[in-house]
């Protein structure tokens, strides 16, 4: 079963797009009309990109977990919303019905309430991808409070500083979290994140590992005591229900930190009705999903990809939405196309990294394993390279499924950018056009728009003209933040920071990142906050950090390093400095190789030349450019000997 705005041809496309750019208030209000709303919008859209204000649907009251649950309940209330497989194969897998998902989502809320947790209140989420975190996404948004994922993979001086930004005073975690043969003490984690914290009040534990944990008197409590306390009050004569509450369509609903090339990661602010929308429709429309389809994400929902395509587009629209725990190659390398085979997935949305990474495996481990049930392939998180998208196509799909390359951000929401699946060209490479509502353009280094001459493909900075649904409202406790760094670069434009090519029929092609922020197996680092760990180090005097590529990661971090003299054994250096960076940000962030220096290219006003280290560890020692104006001339060489 299709839905009411699904778009089913090429020329469909079309006229969508071409409706949503000459109307947008009417094109969304028609896309609206299909949602459950406690009151309408007075007004679709006010928007200016100056300082910048953007309201969608402004009046508008609802919840969105109404949305996702609720109004299916009647009928899909014993359809699975989410399939969990376990990170161990042999552990049972887990349905979770509608009807299971409400009740648990209002036990949730219950529990939330019990614990003193009030509408606009910033919970932090530090889990591994168990049910439970989908139940606490959603119990924060039945109760209007501010949901704050943070990654299980980030340190707890990561956790602390997200905690300190959003002022939260309630956590939720889990003693442990699986991946792989590790069992990562996500509680000890949150413990030591807490040294010196004043603000959290309560912090909620489920139990998943089986490792021991601290709990303090006053201050932790069992998740499994406060839901079975809270099923008591949820639950009368076998009717479920906790009434939501009633929230603006212009209401937080959650804060994703995510790093910039400046400064400590921000909290990316995303408001409720427009959220919704755009990761419902674009869910809906890019991979084509009809209802009964098994959607499988393979993102950790501490990642934005997790938020809109995990939990809240596939819930919003009905589907059913795989959770996974584990890892790709655990116990092996076979292990999605096992998931596929086992739960007859339709659509497999994942990132090039672990494709790349799979690939290096052969195809052997796709041996016997029966992928048939798949209609749809998706690429989320960097450029795909030919030979992914191909051995994707080919072994994957087996060269009958149509591979969306689905280009976006934290900031986004949703997807802007892709190819609709069997529905608009797909071109290998290229993330091809834009979705309705999105008007993309690229201009130079001053915001001048770049125009084709005939037939011509151009480059560009990637910007957007206005404002989608789904787009950043403002950065938690900063708004002037916001805007510096969305919408001040170029005048009334939105700022990807990313490099884009578009051909002669308008298909874009993401080229990368063109400030100082990495892209690490999807994974987004800025190279500031790599020096800033590094330079933490006590033997560390300066540092340099830039990507390089990598055949599996994508990119891979590159640090030149100045140490004093007092740290002249290198190994046991370079091993603390990996320590520490640990330590600061988390194992995400370790730099893949560090090379030790004299000193660094620097201007004569004490700029470090970026351009000319990129060039050294991308292996392009030739050709450096202009090294005139360098400081010391000298240093290059020093630094191009040394490279590893
Ligand atoms: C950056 C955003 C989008 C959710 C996951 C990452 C890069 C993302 C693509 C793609 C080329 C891509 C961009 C973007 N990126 N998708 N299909 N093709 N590049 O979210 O951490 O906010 O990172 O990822 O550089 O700016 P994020």
């Amino acid at each position: 079963m299709s839905y009411p705005y699904q778009i089913n041809s090429f020329e469909e496309y079309q006229q969508a797009y071409k409706k949503s750019i000459e109307q947008p208030e009417e094109f969304w209000a028609s896309v609206a009309e299909h949602f459950t709303w406690r009151k309408k919008w007075d007004k679709v859209l006010n928007w200016n990109f100056t300082e910048p204000t953007i309201e969608w649907f402004k009046g508008a009251k609802l919840n969105i977990t109404e949305n996702c649950i609720d109004r299916h309940l009647e009928k899909l209330g014993d359809k699975p919303a989410l399939i969990w497989e376990p990170n161990n194969p042999e552990e049972r897998v887990r349905i979770v019905t509608y009807n299971r998902l409400h009740k648990r989502v209002c036990q949730v809320a219950q529990m939330l309430k019990n614990n003193g947790v009030k509408k606009g209140d910033r919970v932090c989420i530090y889990m591994g991808m168990v049910p439970e975190l989908a139940y606490a996404v959603l119990g924060c948004a039945r109760i209007g409070a501010i949901h704050s994922v943070v990654f299980g993979g980030f340190s707890a001086q990561s956790i602390s500083d997200r905690l300190e930004d959003a002022k939260a005073e309630f956590i939720i975690t889990c003693d442990g979290a699986y991946r792989g043969e590790k069992t990562i003490p996500l509680k000890s984690v949150i413990d030591d994140a807490l040294i010196g914290n004043k603000t959290v009040k309560r912090i909620i534990v489920f139990t998943r590992t089986r490792t021991p944990v601290s709990m303090l008197k006053g201050r932790d409590v069992w998740w499994e005591d406060e839901m079975d306390y809270a099923e008591e009050q949820v639950e009368k004569n076998g009717v479920v229900s906790f009434e939501p509450e009633i929230m603006d369509a212009e209401d937080p609903l959650f804060i994703l930190y995510t790093s910039g090339s400046t400064g400590k990661p921000k909290g990316v602010v995303h408001t409720t009705a427009g959220y919704m929308l755009f990761t419902n429709y674009s869910f809906v429309n890019i991979f084509n999903y009809k209802q009964g389809q098994i959607h499988f994400c393979t993102a950790d929902i501490g990642w934005v990809t997790g938020h809109s395509y995990i939990v809240y587009g596939p819930l919003s629209a009905g589907a059913t939405s795989v959770m996974f725990e584990g890892i790709p190659t655990y116990p092996d390398a076979g292990r999605f196309w096992d998931i596929i085979d086992k739960h007859k997935i339709n659509i497999l949305y994942t990132a090039p990294t672990a494709i790349r990474s799979l690939m290096g495996f052969g195809t052997k481990p796709l041996e016997n394993k029966n992928l048939s049930s798949l209609q749809v392939l998706g690429s989320v998180g960097e450029p795909i390279n030919e030979e992914a998208w191909h051995w994707y196509d080919e072994h994957v799909g087996k060269k009958r499924c149509p591979i969306v390359d689905t280009w976006w951000q934290t900031e986004t929401a949703g997807i802007l950018i892709s190819n609709f699946a069997g529905i608009t060209p797909s071109k290998p490479g290229w993330a091809t056009l834009p979705m309705p509502g999105v008007q993309p353009i690229l201009v130079d280094e001053n915001g001048n728009e770049v125009l084709p001459k005939e037939n011509e493909t151009i480059a560009g900075n990637l910007c957007i003209k206005a404002p989608w649904p789904g787009i950043i409202r403002t950065t938690y406790g900063d708004h002037e933040r916001c805007r510096t760094n969305y919408f001040a670069t170029y005048q009334n434009l939105y700022f990807s920071g990313d490099g884009a090519l578009k051909d002669k029929d308008g298909n874009y092609r993401i080229t990368g990142r063109v400030d100082d922020v990495l892209n690490i197996s999807g994974h987004r680092i800025g190279t500031a906050e790599v020096e800033n760990a590094i330079n933490m180090h006590v033997g560390v005097v300066e540092s340099a950090v830039v990507g390089y590529p990598h055949a599996i990661k994508g990119q891979g971090i590159y640090a030149f390093v100045i140490v004093s003299s007092k740290h002249s054994d290198d190994e046991l250096t370079r091993k603390d400095i990996l320590q520490t960076v640990t330590r600061v940000i988390g194992a995400i962030a370790k730099p893949d190789k560090i090379q030790f220096v004299a000193g660094l290219p620097k201007t004569r006003s004490g700029k470090i030349m970026r351009r000319i280290l990129r060039k050294i560890a991308e292996g392009e020692v030739e050709n450096l450019g202009d090294t005139t104006t360098l400081l010391d001339p000298n240093i290059v060489d020093e630094i191009k000997n040394g490279r590893i």
